[in-house]
């Protein structure tokens, strides 16, 4: 059996912080470690044109990000790591997919409306200062995530509305081009993954601006903890740690039994700085090591530049002969080729239109029905013990017709 993939990508706009380091960057390190898993992750540095347009800004995030997971452990030899813009095939597909895709579908992701609401709020044109990228940004993640047949794709919930819309293009072009050339994924959202309150306690975010870079040396990050916002109890005073972000951000780094045990001084009124105190320490005790790791590789980008190359090497391996069969299947292809008879083609397509139901019919049995797109019934049978049974016979039915 083929391994279940799993893939997701990191917009290269900015510097790695706590809370991507907690709700991404160690829950995906730690994924891709399970062997029944193939993991591809990847810098997503077209996506980020479309935020950013500093170059320098993106040239360095690129950099930083990919450091980042390499010190945080990410094996590059067991794992797909790449860059995007490495990968010519993703916009190649982009175009692919641009052909099958309902316009009105991408009037209504989330990103495109925020930004045309916001303007027509204020009584603008609704598309004043909406790139055409904005608008094409579920077009090219579908090519992302279709390009490799990820099943799994762990993402925020803000990118769930994505996935469900790469899975409606890839079933569009397995139905218009009638074959299963792309694998429909699944978006999965990291329920036991901790959102880290940030220094106000509103869930750490860029956009909130209260966020604490990962990589601080030691002293800075002592100061930004000094700097999280705590009520005014004063020391010796019972505090409810259900209620402290400090608590929240020390639960996220450490044991059960630390965290008990850090509940218990809560209880018997531990003083705020002491608490921040406790905090740093914990942080640093993770984070010095990979800080020291980080520092080596970001000294060297050449090495980070040659691991990228080569993620993107065997990333193109897979991606290049599909796109082959991809181009083939619209009609991108050698003149020289016989073409495929309209018959066949029409056989293909009726055979993606076909579909079972399952029902229970008079006599409390089982049966089932196979219908086409038009709600003929091409075949019908009863009298099945349970709706498994019925539901194998129909798919026997069903290739039977396919093949007749
Ligand atoms: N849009 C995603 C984000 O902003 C990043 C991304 C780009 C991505 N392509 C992807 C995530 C493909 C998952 C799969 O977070």
């Amino acid at each position: 059996m083929a391994k279940r993939r799993v893939l997701t990508g990191i917009t290269t706009t900015g510097t790695p912080h706590l809370g991507n380091y907690v709700g991404a960057i160690r829950p995906a390190i730690a994924a891709s470690r399970r062997a029944e898993v193939e993991s591809f992750y990847f810098l997503a540095d077209y996506h980020a044109l479309i935020k950013c347009d500093d170059p320098a800004r993106i040239q360095r995030s690129t950099l930083e990000i990919a450091a980042s997971w390499l010190a945080c452990g990410l094996d590059p030899e067991k794992v797909y790591f790449y860059r995007q813009s490495d990968i010519a095939e993703i916009p190649e597909l982009t175009w692919l997919l641009t052909c099958v895709t309902a316009k009105g579908l991408l009037n209504r992701a989330h990103a495109y409306k925020a930004a045309t609401d916001a303007n027509r709020e204020r009584g603008e044109d609704p598309d004043a200062g909406v790139s055409a990228g904005l608008y094409m940004y579920p077009v090219l993640m579908a090519a992302d995530i279709l390009i490799f047949n990820a099943h799994e794709v762990p993402v925020g919930r803000d990118q769930v509305q994505h996935i469900e819309m790469a899975r409606d293009i890839g079933q569009r072009f397995n139905h218009l081009y009638g074959g299963e050339y792309f694998t429909l994924p699944e978006a999965v959202i990291e329920a036991h993954v901790a959102t880290l309150p940030g220094l106000d306690g509103r869930k750490m975010s860029k956009s909130y601006d209260n966020t604490i870079p990962l990589w601080l040396p030691a002293p800075e990050l002592r100061k930004a903890i000094l700097g999280i916002v705590t009520n005014s109890q004063a020391p010796g005073e019972p505090k409810n740690p259900d209620e402290s972000h400090l608590f929240g951000i020390y639960q996220a780094f450490a044991s059960a039994e630390e965290t008990a045990a850090m509940r218990r001084a809560y209880a018997e009124g531990i003083a705020w700085g002491e608490a921040k105190q406790k905090l740093f320490e914990r942080l640093d005790a993770e984070l010095a090591p990979l800080r020291e790791k980080y520092q080596a590789l970001i000294a060297r980008p050449g090495e980070i530049e040659d691991i990228l190359q080569t993620g993107a090497r065997r990333a193109r391996a897979l991606a290049q002969p599909f796109v082959a069969r991809l181009r083939e299947a619209v009609g991108l292809r050698d003149l020289r080729q016989v073409p495929m008879a309209a018959k066949a083609r029409a056989g293909a397509r009726a055979k993606a239109a076909l579909h079972p139901v399952v029902f229970r019919d008079d006599d409390r049995a089982f049966a089932f029905k196979v219908l086409d797109a038009k709600k003929n019934v091409l075949a019908a049978q009863g009298g099945f013990a349970d709706p498994q049974a019925a539901m194998a016979a129909a798919r026997e039915a069903m290739g039977r017709l396919a093949d007749g």
